[in-house]
């Protein structure tokens, strides 16, 4: 059941796609109060119940005890205690032996969210705005609230098949040569890869939608090299136009426009790469048209995937502000012995960037009304990601182009994936990359993932190890690396044989995981979900904080230490246990309902599935499009004959009908008899 209440004039953010009559009767769940413009919530929690959502946040599954702010930011050194991240997504589940229902606030301004940060047994929510869709969810059970919710929200962006692949990235390919080397050097190991990401360098001193002449001569003909060997590059888009007449983009924005503008009607203007740039109005429907007709010439190269960036919008600096601190720094100067004054000049330039006072120095245009930035900030990065697939649309209709983006907003879910935003090479983003996935999954980005490796610092080559064998079950598996960091291929490692053999089990899993992934996109399910959602009555479950349920049978639990050859972990039910080490050589081991150790060298990485459900494993293949999705072998801890419904599209079909493209693969009871494996059931099955 879904309840909407309006408070004052919302502004319309694109991310419902139900058009429901508001209620007029009493709030549920919640004691509102209204000061000043702001609308407030407040829920007192019981001992046992949990707070799942809030998508791309840090911390747990459960989001208890912390405060969250939906306020979309560029947050390069974000740790446990930073309160937001650069996408909102406004949706808390409540879940408890007396509750289970969902709030949603359709609202693009800032939100504060004190989830027992404040009294541990209070929940405070906090609408700057006050103008907004407020939404009550009421079902039996989590799995069933995720599925209203996608029902309120839309179907989840599918991407192409070959997007399931493995996709090499770093900040700092600066050449067409060395990008066919990083092809090259993972061919000749035959260590499967279907993209690279082209990151800012590409472009001609990073201005969006040119190429460096020099270093990619003649990036179609680059383009049509790499598709005949089953490749993809990928490039980045970022949010900014550089200011610079004789710039064809800024010219026809500037013609149109297409930019926000400050109060004196001026265009708003901010440093991020390319220098001092403007900020496209995607929030207006033409300047969507005029920046996605800007991709055209690209597609026309043979380009198929992008990635958007800095779109929250990240802002360096503006020449306002650096003035203002340039201007306190002289007066400093004037008095040397104001220590106070002093010591706070740091702060005039580390505070820089992402000012509010910037963000509330420019207006956006809707229905001729100018808006102020920051009542709807959050909202940008999912209009660029908007701009951009009505563009791809447009320009072909009958396909799937792979787009993903660093900010968000709920509503972008039907239109692209997110990745997971700047993470470190550290053992704890790890973790939190796991944390965060269920999040992700309920608010309908299913189609994301971290930066495999970590994007600042460092890496180990353990870490990369441990990241690698997570990024098998996430759907976008990407190694992403930041300038001047240690190089993160895994060809650069002594143990990249192992990595390889990581990488070539997602190949041989990949028709099911696709498939998976299809049924859960199709049917509003959720790929990854908390294990609460699935045993709701088992407190231990509930409370699982480092495992995570995949698709409709399996659960994942990767190692997350350093030098822990194993974990614990938590089997809600009997399961069957894949301890992998490459896609020929893995342990199938039947494990009962419990707490158990594990050994997992750093090599080996567990599936669990629960009974009656098979996983399988096609002969795998170094691309995508040559993976064979006919022959596997199929194996399941099994009472008797099961099947097993197998998602076979062809990958770039827009509008795919389930029924349509599935396959039922039959395994008989007598895969049983002669198994090695008492009680598992392993069959070759060719369809
Ligand atoms: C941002 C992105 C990162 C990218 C870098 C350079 O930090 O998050 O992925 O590599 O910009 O474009």
């Amino acid at each position: 059941m879904i309840r909407k209440y309006t408070f004052g004039t919302p502004f319309s953010t694109d991310a419902v796609i139900l058009s429901l009559p508001a209620e007029s009767g009493e709030f549920p769940f919640f004691k509102l109060t209204r000061e000043n413009d702001r609308v407030i919530l407040t829920r007192k929690l019981q001992p046992e119940d949990c707070l799942f959502g809030l998508g791309e946040s840090v911390r747990g599954i459960n989001k208890r005890g912390h405060r969250y702010r939906s306020w979309n930011s560029d947050v390069f050194n974000h740790t446990e205690s930073t309160e937001s991240l650069y996408g909102s997504h406004n949706l808390l589940c409540f879940f408890g032996p007396e509750c289970c229902f969902g709030i949603y606030l359709d609202d693009p301004g800032l939100i504060t969210w004190d989830l027992g940060y404040t009294r541990s047994d209070t929940v405070v929510i906090t609408s700057e705005n006050g103008q907004l869709d407020l939404y009550i969810l009421e079902e039996d059970s989590l799995t069933e609230l995720a599925r209203t919710f996608r029902r309120l929200t839309g179907r989840s962006y599918l991407p192409p098949r070959w997007a399931f692949g493995y996709i090499q990235s770093r900040w700092g390919y600066a050449s067409e040569e060395e990008v066919r080397t990083v092809a090259e050097e993972h061919r000749r190991r035959r260590i499967p890869l279907d993209g690279i990401c082209l990151d800012i360098d590409y472009m001609e001193e990073f201005k969006n939608f040119t190429w460096r002449k020099d270093a990619f001569p003649d990036l179609p003909r680059f383009t049509a090299d790499m598709k005949a060997d089953h490749l993809r590059l990928i490039p980045i888009i970022d949010a900014g136009i550089r200011q610079e007449n004789g710039y064809a983009p800024y010219d026809s924005g500037e013609a149109g426009g297409y930019f926000c503008r400050k109060a004196d009607g001026s265009d708003f203007a901010a440093a991020v790469w390319p220098g001092i740039c403007c900020f496209p109005d995607f929030l207006r429907e033409d300047t969507r048209r005029w920046f996605g007709s800007l991709y055209r010439p690209l597609l026309e190269a043979g380009l198929e995937g992008f990635w958007n960036d800095m779109n929250e919008p990240a802002l360096f600096f503006t020449e306002e502000r650096v003035e203002s601190a340039f201007r306190r720094a002289e007066e400093v100067h004037r008095n040397p012995r104001d220590y106070e004054a002093m010591w706070r000049l740091g702060d005039s330039f580390s505070s820089l960037a992402n000012s509010l006072e910037d963000y509330r120095s420019f207006f956006h245009e809707s229905d001729g009304r100018q808006v102020r930035h920051d009542r709807v900030h959050n909202l940008y990065g999912a209009f660029m990601t908007r701009s951009a697939a009505e563009a791809f649309r447009r320009f072909d209709p009958g396909k799937r182009f792979l787009l993903f983006s660093r900010s968000s907003f709920i509503g972008a879910h039907r239109n692209g994936g997110i990745w997971q935003g700047d993470n470190f090479s550290w053992w704890s983003h790890l973790k939190m990359a796991l944390q965060m996935l269920p999040g992700l999954n309920l608010c309908g980005f299913l189609y994301s993932g971290c930066d495999l490796g970590g994007f600042g610092c460092n890496v180990t080559e353990d870490l990369l190890l441990r990241f690698l064998q997570l990024g098998v079950f996430t759907p976008l598996m990407r190694n992403h690396s930041a300038l001047h960091t240690r190089e993160q291929e895994v060809y650069r490692f002594s143990t990249w044989e192992w990595m390889r053999d990581v990488i070539r089990v997602r190949y041989a899993l990949l028709p099911f995981l696709y498939s998976e992934f299809m049924k859960a996109a199709l049917t509003g399910g959720m790929y990854f979900r908390p294990l609460a959602f699935d045993y709701p009555k088992d407190p231990r479950a509930i409370h699982t904080e480092d495992q995570i349920l995949l698709g409709e049978g399996c659960m994942i639990a990767p190692v997350l230490e350093q030098n822990a050859e194993g974990r614990y972990v938590y089997l809600p039910e009997d399961m069957l246990m894949i301890r992998f080490r490459s896609p020929e050589d893995y342990d199938l081991v039947p494990m009962n309902k419990g707490d158990h150790r594990i050994s997992m060298s750093l090599r080996e990485f567990p599936l669990f599935v629960k009974k009656n459900h098979p996983v399988l494993l096609c002969p795998g293949g170094e691309r995508t499009e040559l993976l064979d999705d006919r022959t596997f072998t199929a194996v399941c801890r099994a009472d008797g004959k099961v099947s097993y419904d197998l998602y076979r599209d062809d990958g770039a079909d827009p509008d795919p009908v389930l029924a349509d493209h599935l396959t039922t693969v039959v395994i008989p009871a007598s895969a049983l008899s002669g198994s090695p494996v008492p009680g598992v059931a392993i069959s070759s099955l060719v369809l």
